[in-house]
């Protein structure tokens, strides 16, 4: 899976939900998260991201690896959804993420 790291948090720019194949990308309340079992691999949303805020899940740099488990985290209680479109925006965000300093600009 690829997974989106900690640029993305409080930027939300979402160029890559429109790359998106399978519509696996969802939105939180901080940042976007892929899913991990719907997510193909396709690679077509990561470099979209203006931030560059996506990686595959062994690339991620040393400093953002729990950031893997936080996107792992965001479908605790959603499951398998199917697609974010229909779902839309998810106002939660796993505690790491919630207890963040404001980010971005
Ligand atoms: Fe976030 Fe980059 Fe997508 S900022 S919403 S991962 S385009
Ligand atoms: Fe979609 Fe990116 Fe995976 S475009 S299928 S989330 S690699």
């Amino acid at each position: 899976t690829y997974v989106i790291a900690e640029p993305c948090v409080d930027v939300m720019d979402k160029a890559c939900i429109e790359e998106c194949p399978v519509d696996c990308i969802y939105e939180g309340g901080r940042m976007l998260y892929i899913h991990p079992d719907e997510c193909v691999d396709c690679g077509a949303c990561e470099p979209v991201c203006p931030v560059e805020a996506i990686f595959y899940e062994d690339d991620v740099p040393d400093q953002w690896t729990s950031y893997v488990t936080a996107n792992v985290d965001f479908f605790d209680d959603l499951g398998s959804p199917g697609g974010a479109a229909k779902l839309g925006k998810v106002d939660y965000d796993p505690p790491m993420i919630k207890a963040l300093p404001p980010m971005g600009d």
